[in-house]
């Protein structure tokens, strides 16, 4: 059985979505006050919180997640709205094992707007993406993507919610394909 972890920064619906379909070992979040970890109270799933600003550098701080992910024997890192760059020292330990969503498919539109960035940019379509995680800000090996219509009488939270929607059928599809087993 593939063991999974997942770190989130924020909001956690991703993580949400994630927890109610398979088994999620730990939540972890580099903020101590996001709502994730609310979610994950009441879905019953360990959750760590720590923040970058509590460790010397980065380095320090990444080699505590790596110990965390040791400990728990994690299989796959699952990223999802984890708003850092995964730096050289966690990556050492998990390349090949961290995979990470963005809204938008990829290499259109990488960073941290992706969804307004594609809407400023006024395309007909964007997307989703789901990619495996190397040293560059979402450029890593496409896992796999799918496209998301711009409709016309889009706006901005319309095309938003429909990318989210999509982001929510395509995790659980690429953690399965992946050999992650479900609930
Ligand atoms: C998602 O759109 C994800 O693609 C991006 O950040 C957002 C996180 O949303 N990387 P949530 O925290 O899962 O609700």
């Amino acid at each position: 059985m593939k063991k999974i972890a997942v770190f989130a920064s924020g909001n956690g619906s991703n993580f949400q979505v994630i927890a109610e379909e398979f088994p999620v070992e730990f939540v972890f979040s580099d903020h101590r006050d996001a709502y994730v970890l609310e979610r994950a109270d009441k879905l019953g799933v360990l959750s760590y919180a720590f923040e970058l600003k509590e460790f010397e550098s980065k380095a320090d701080y990444e080699a505590a997640l790596v110990e965390l992910l040791e400990e728990h024997q994690i299989d796959l890192v699952c990223l999802a709205g984890y708003m850092k760059i995964v730096g050289p020292t966690l990556l050492a330990a998990y390349e090949g094992r961290i995979i990470n969503i963005h809204p938008a498919y990829l290499p259109e539109f990488p960073g941290a707007h992706g969804i307004e960035d594609a809407w400023n940019a006024g395309v007909a379509e964007s997307g989703v993406t789901i990619h495996w995680v190397d040293s560059g800000v979402d450029t890593g090996k496409v896992i796999k993507q799918v496209r998301v219509l711009r409709l016309a009488d889009d706006t901005i939270e319309s095309f938003e919610n429909r990318i989210h929607a999509t982001e929510y059928q395509l995790y659980p599809q690429v953690l399965e394909s992946l050999g992650v087993g479900r609930r």
